[in-house]
């Protein structure tokens, strides 16, 4: 069937309308007409494969990568690269709208990579039979992949080492530093970014200062030098021993389960100090936050909230709850994984129920 594609939705794929249906079909752009073929029926939507392009948008550029359109990894590679970050601000402003019931939003412009392509710092291939490589998309196959684009070369030199090394079926992580087998974020000019951003939102923030899912410590390095104390939380042991071995006097770091620690820490400061100003961090995974750590934030109320997140709905659900005690004073999206459909945001959050002097 011919289809005129009116957006792109999340995840990457583009939207049409047949039969009073909505038909979603990948690797196509907006404001083009395209032939494809249905490969799904749902009772609510289509599913499509593109056969052809009818009229191609303005916006379409050749793909880099001879995997593009087979390998699960990229999904706009054909889009150029403003025109992916519009897209991925309509996104973010649709889902915050649409599931975080936020309508006022304050949007702030897209933090872009400074690289399109060659910026990841890691990756993670699979081995099994001999194929090492990515899944394919949409399937548990492995697709043998000898080189990946948005990668920096020196994971690529890994990547040929490794294949040439014949490994055993398994996962491997393939990182540009020998630094520490940790969670780091994935591209280095956009972390840099992220830092000067977080550190930017709190400017006014004093007081103590709680990093949960600090990780290695990153926002906690950065901000240290103006909070009178620092407290980071990750489960992962290895991560706060690196934390911990160029801690200052003012930082600690707490090898637990922010589920059960963060609502101690809040109100421990709350008992000994009430007049302490608390700002708090959270980067959580992709799950986002869980309903205490929420019901923690509204009890315990800190004067900022910062909330780093990898994915725009389990932001926009935790938005939902948080905004009636919190106000959402920007909303910045920022380009970690350009070409993937990955977005990452971060939500600065201020308590609406201000006490004396904050
Ligand atoms: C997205 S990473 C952020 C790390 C750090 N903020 C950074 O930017 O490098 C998420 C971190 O949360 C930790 N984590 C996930 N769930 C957790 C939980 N329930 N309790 C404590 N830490 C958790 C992981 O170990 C990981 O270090």
């Amino acid at each position: 069937m011919e289809l005129q594609i009116t957006d792109v939705a999340f995840g990457g794929k583009g939207v049409a309308r047949a039969n009073g249906k909505a038909v979603f079909v990948p690797y196509v752009i907006d404001g083009e007409t395209v032939s494809a073929g249905v490969t799904r029926e749902r009772q609510k939507f289509l599913e499509a494969e593109l056969e052809s392009i009818v009229t191609a948008s303005p916006h379409r550029v050749e793909p880099r990568c001879p995997y593009f359109g087979r390998c699960g990894g990229c999904v706009y590679q054909h889009i150029d690269y403003e025109h992916q970050l519009a897209l991925k601000w309509r996104q973010v402003k649709e889902t915050l709208r649409r599931i975080g019931g936020l309508k006022e939003l304050p949007m702030r412009p897209f933090i872009p990579s400074p690289v399109e392509y060659e910026y990841r710092n890691r990756i993670t291939v699979h081995v099994r039979d001999g194929v090492i490589g990515f899944f394919w998309r949409e399937s548990n196959k492995l697709l043998d992949i000898e080189r990946c684009p948005i990668a920096l070369n020196e994971v690529n030199r890994q990547l040929a080492e490794l294949r040439a090394s014949r490994p055993h079926d398994g996962h491997y992580t393939l990182r540009a530093s020998g630094g520490p087998r940790v969670f780091t974020q994935a591209n280095d000019g956009v972390s840099a970014a992220l830092l000067d951003l977080v550190d930017r939102l709190l400017s006014s923030a004093t007081g103590t200062l709680i990093d949960a899912y600090c990780g290695a410590g990153l926002f906690s390095k950065r901000l240290r030098g103006r909070f009178g104390k620092v407290i980071g939380i990750d489960w992962d042991p290895h991560a706060i021993a690196v934390a911990r071995k160029d801690a200052n006097g003012n930082e600690q770091y707490i090898a637990a389960d922010i589920e059960a620690e963060l609502g101690v820490q809040l109100s421990s400061i709350a008992r000994s100090s009430p007049e302490e100003k608390r700002a708090v961090i959270v980067d959580p995974p992709a799950t986002g936050l869980s309903k205490t750590i929420v019901e923690s934030l509204t009890k315990h109320q800190p004067a900022q909230l910062i909330y780093v997140s990898c994915n725009p709905g389990t932001l926009a659900r935790d938005l939902a709850t948080l905004k009636t005690s919190f106000r959402v004073d920007s909303i910045t999206p920022l380009d970690m994984f350009p070409q993937t459909a990955e977005i990452e945001c971060v939500a600065h959050l201020i308590m609406r129920k201000v006490r004396d002097g904050e």
